[in-house]
């Protein structure tokens, strides 16, 4: 019998706390009061204790937190902002939005994310940088205290899109995005703390970013139908932060949850002889290509499992993303796809490759570690109800396909 395993299943976390949801949605109904409110206000205190920030503000997405952040520190039409090519879209989409020149910069082929070498080397070649704006991607974090110590060097502010990492830990062992000038997250419904809807946060320590991104949220005022200036509607709904808060208090569970399938995930795969994201897969030309053609890659399979950074870190996997080789790849995700295993490609394409950033002129080859990732990656399921059996089989679905297509390519 085939053991169906989707990449996500909200149904089954929503079963486990339908008993506590179902009181506080009923409450806002009641209430009446739909847009911000108390219930927002008491989420943002809530989930600033979480964060480890002094300010919390609710708003409608991680896209539009990551609007209000821009505008709080300032960007201005043809200034430049620093950030990953691999990463979600809205990163980069929300600088563009506001008329600020995304300059893309390549990851760290181990943990997937920016790292302020690089940045500071293409921070060198910019003219009006205005930020310097990493992501944790897949919820481990970047190297916070290199980006720190490089946007002091720049003068320039430091935002985190935390939108996949809420709950992760740096490598000083503290809570990401909560030393930083502004941390953007998202409730989307798909993330560790998901909503019902579209829902997202900014949380600062500045009280003068607070303040600006509580009036951003509210078309630019304080006082209603008086506006200082031009902001947007970005509020966060009551249903939302109600939903939220219910959620907030299971959070941790179900990181650890994710962190035990993450676990299992990479024992299986190292026992099969697999290495960790630290060592390259070799789809690239060169002599660890040769070594994987031979089928062996080192005697293992041509898997290699994500590299989390030691404690005090914490990675909180929201995805659990492999890498295998580029031939293999998509070969490999039928294979999945067949046997009712849900896989998915974050992401398919770099954002300096994307159509709406041609402009831009960071053409094929300028981004190689982020290129070669797109085609190498699939991320497996890691929800927090996935069972043991599905577990188990998600990993000898992916070992057994492996060995059998690396077995049979033999090198000349
Ligand atoms: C890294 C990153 N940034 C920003 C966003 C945007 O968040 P939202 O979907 O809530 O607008 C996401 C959402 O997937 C994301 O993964």
């Amino acid at each position: 019998m085939t053991i169906a395993v989707p990449l996500l299943d909200l149904k089954l976390q929503y079963q486990s706390i339908q008993a506590e949801i179902e009181p506080v949605v009923s409450k806002v109904m009641a209430s009446q009061y739909f847009v911000l409110g108390p219930e927002v206000e008491q989420f943002e205190k809530e989930i600033a204790a979480y964060c480890g920030a002094q300010h919390a503000i609710g708003c409608t997405s991680g896209s539009d937190a990551l609007l209000l952040a821009l505008m709080a520190i300032g960007a201005q039409p043809g200034d430049e902002v620093l950030c990953p090519s691999y990463t979600f879209f809205a990163t980069a989409g929300a600088i563009a939005r506001i008329g600020v020149k995304p300059v893309f910069v390549d990851i760290d082929p181990v943990t997937f994310n920016m790292c302020p070498k690089a940045t500071a080397q293409a921070a060198a070649k910019c003219q009006r940088l205005r930020a310097i704006m990493p992501v944790h991607l897949y919820g481990q974090a970047a190297d916070v205290d290199g980006f720190l110590e490089l946007g002091k060097r720049l003068g320039v502010p430091v935002i985190e899109d935390a939108a996949q990492a809420i709950g992760a830990r740096d490598e000083r062992g503290i809570g990401v995005a909560s030393r930083c000038d502004i941390g953007t997250w998202s409730f989307f419904p798909s993330k560790n703390l998901g909503c019902f809807g579209d829902g997202g946060l900014c949380t600062t320590n500045s009280a003068q970013h607070d303040d600006y991104m509580r009036m951003a949220r509210v078309h630019g005022s304080k006082v209603r139908y008086y506006h200082q200036f031009v902001g947007f509607n970005g509020r966060l709904d009551a249903l939302q932060a109600a939903v939220l808060r219910v959620k907030l208090r299971h959070l941790e569970k179900w990181h650890a949850l994710r962190a035990d399938n993450a676990k299992f995930y990479d024992r299986a795969f190292a026992a099969a002889g697999a290495l960790s994201s630290d060592r390259p897969i070799g789809s690239a030309s060169g002599s660890d290509r040769a070594a994987s053609q031979r089928g062996g890659d080192a005697g293992g399979i041509p898997l290699r499992f994500p590299w989390a950074r030691p404690a005090p870190a914490r990675h909180v996997y929201n995805q659990y993303v492999i890498r295998t080789r580029a031939d293999l790849r998509d070969d490999l995700r039928a294979h999945l796809s067949a046997q009712k295993i849900g896989s998915e490609i974050y992401y398919p394409v770099p954002l300096h490759l994307q159509e709406c950033f041609a402009s831009l002129g960071q053409g094929l080859g300028s981004l190689p570690e982020s290129e070669l990732a797109a085609k190498e990656t699939v991320a497996l399921p890691i929800f927090p109800e996935l069972t043991g059996e599905q577990r188990a089989h998600v990993a000898e679905q992916i070992i057994s396909f492996l060995r059998a297509n690396t077995r049979t390519t033999v090198a000349v």
